[in-house]
């Protein structure tokens, strides 16, 4: 599906949204001048941003294809955003072509588009869910037509819990999205890290988000970022910097940050429930 055949939803009111933002960062097509605002802003900030985000997306790549050959067929993309190349399903089904994927974003936008995109696969679904409230997204009944949750499933939350504050208590909903997954199940992160970024651009992406009313994202440090995976067991090579995870797996991305990987932005890895 191309722009000319995309209608903003009404929902969608015009204002910047962290998806729409993702969406102008990554080149997309489905993004308003509101969130092309947002990201010129985010850009006078921190120039490398449109790079971050597409390393990030690269990562969830490498990470759907590295859980896909070892045998997953059940995906869960918690925070999934926009469609864009590269999708989780297109990644999975080409290496499993049983494999099953459920998409969940809080906004209209994402899952209005995901939804037009998977109209002709019955093994995916896009559905609206808000990952603050865990328990109502796995009770979605056409979450469990897609997927079995009694099964192993690969949760992949992806540049999502940065846009959670400590308010959202981010902690308690991985907790309990932890305890709910069946044993075997992996749960994969990219979050925005405090290493990365000095103060004083911290504070000015805040305010141009504030202006924006998008919510800010936060960044979290090392530590709290792997306080996410709780109990469950890294998975080699752990929680590294988005270029550092298994880089053979994506010989033809992107090669930025390589040789300074904390500039990536992001922390990113997988843990196992064992
Ligand atoms: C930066 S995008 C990441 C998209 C995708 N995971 C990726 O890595 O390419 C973050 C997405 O999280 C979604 N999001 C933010 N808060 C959310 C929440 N509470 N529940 C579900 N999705 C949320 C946003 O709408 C946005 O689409």
């Amino acid at each position: 599906m191309t722009r000319s055949h995309w209608t903003p939803p009404p929902e969608r009111g015009g204002r910047a949204t962290p998806a729409g933002l993702y969406d102008a960062l990554l080149g997309g097509e489905f993004n308003l001048p509101a969130d092309r605002e947002l990201a010129a802003k985010a850009l006078e900030v921190i120039p490398a941003m449109a790079k971050m985000a597409k390393t990030s997306r690269a990562f969830l790549r490498r990470a759907v294809r590295h859980f896909a050959n070892e045998g997953f067929d059940q995906f869960l993309d918690l925070g999934s955003g926009i469609p864009a190349t590269g999708n989780v399903h297109e990644i999975a089904q080409a290496h499993r072509p049983d494999a099953r994927v459920v998409y969940v974003d809080i906004h209209p936008v994402a899952v209005m588009t995901g939804q037009q995109i998977l109209r002709d696969n019955p093994d995916a679904v896009a559905i609206l869910g808000d990952a603050r409230n865990p328990d109502a997204v796995l009770a979605d009944e056409e979450l469990n037509r897609v997927v079995d949750l009694n099964r192993p499933v690969v949760l992949l939350a992806v540049a999502l819990l940065h846009y959670l504050t400590d308010d959202d208590r981010p902690y308690e909903a991985m907790a309990r999205l932890r305890e709910r997954l069946a044993p075997g199940s992996v749960l994969v992160l990219a979050h925005g890290a405090r290493e990365s970024y000095a103060e004083s651009q911290t504070q000015k992406i805040q305010t141009a988000f504030r202006e924006s009313e998008a919510p800010k994202p936060v960044v979290r440090s090392y530590d709290e970022v792997l306080g996410f995976f709780g109990d469950f067991q890294l998975i080699d090579p752990g929680l590294v910097w988005l270029p550092q995870w298994r880089p053979e797996l994506g010989p033809d991305d992107p090669d930025w940050f390589v040789s300074d990987p904390v500039q990536s932005g992001s922390l990113a890895g997988a843990a196992q429930k064992l």
